[in-house]
């Protein structure tokens, strides 16, 4: 390791290694309850995923108990499926009322994901782009990483100034939700997401990982070189991000070691 590239490292986002899942769970709930101290009113971008359920599940036992209100709050989630009714339970929208929105005193008016059902997809990706401006740009995103490198589903390959847009979901994206659909072939072909230039214009980033599958992407994000082959690279660019990871996610990173 030359030492130009310790430098680079030391610059990179702060990392945080935890034991377990759960602590992860309780280390995010801790920014997002910080970040809603300093402004209540707070633009957050949000994930699903299996990575940010502990997330929610704590969000929403300290919102139950008084210890923070999402009240003001607004929302805008980073992906969808294209073509999946939003009332089917495999929809993101379903996945964040079951696991967030329908614990958690957020006015659901502000509550936003891209809709993969929208008559014209490209005028909803320009309107969501629109929103996300108008609500004066995401204080905090929250975000989980995929096998190949994903960052919300913007796949290998993607320019790191896309803003919103309808994406062709790759083998590997589809394969991850193969069990819950019953079969890769009935997973959709397209997703819409945020693209990587509308997340990285956050003003503050948290990216979670969880669970050895994850390691050796985790590894290549943060440390790698910063490449459209590795979207979730884009982080490394970013001066406001902090990892949260649990010892599985971690253990390919050559700072651990
Ligand atoms: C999904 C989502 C991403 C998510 C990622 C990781 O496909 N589109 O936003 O961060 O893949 O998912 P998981 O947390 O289940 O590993």
């Amino acid at each position: 390791m030359t030492e130009r590239s310790v430098m680079e490292r030391r610059s990179a986002p702060s990392v945080q290694v935890l034991a377990s899942a759960e602590e992860v769970a309780l280390a995010a709930a801790e920014q997002v309850q910080r970040q809603l101290k300093r402004r209540s009113d707070s633009v957050l971008a949000l994930p699903t995923g299996q990575t940010p359920i502990g997330l929610y599940a704590e969000l929403s036992r300290r919102c139950r108990d008084g210890e923070l209100s999402f009240a003001d709050v607004r929302t805008f989630n980073l992906d969808e499926f294209v073509h999946i009714p939003p009332d089917s339970p495999l929809s993101f929208e379903s996945y964040m009322m079951q696991h967030l929105f329908s614990h958690i005193d957020v006015d659901l008016a502000k509550v936003r994901l891209p809709n993969g059902n929208a008559p014209n997809l490209d005028a909803e990706c320009r309107d969501y782009e629109r929103e996300i401006a108008a609500a004066g740009g995401i204080d905090l995103a929250i975000v989980g990483i995929g096998l190949n490198g994903h960052l919300a589903f913007n796949e290998p390959g993607t320019p790191f100034e896309s803003r919103t847009h309808v994406v062709r979901l790759s083998p590997s994206s589809r394969e991850a939700f193969a069990a819950e659909f019953g079969g890769i072939d009935r997973v959709p072909e397209l997703g819409i997401t945020m693209g990587l230039g509308t997340v990285g214009e956050a003003r503050r980033i948290i990216l979670l990982a969880l669970g050895q599958d994850k390691a050796e992407i985790v590894a290549r994000a943060l440390e790698g070189p910063v490449t459209v082959d590795v979207p979730a690279s884009i982080l490394q660019q970013h001066p406001n991000v902090q990892v949260i990871l649990d010892r599985g996610a971690a253990h390919r990173l050559h700072v651990m070691s």
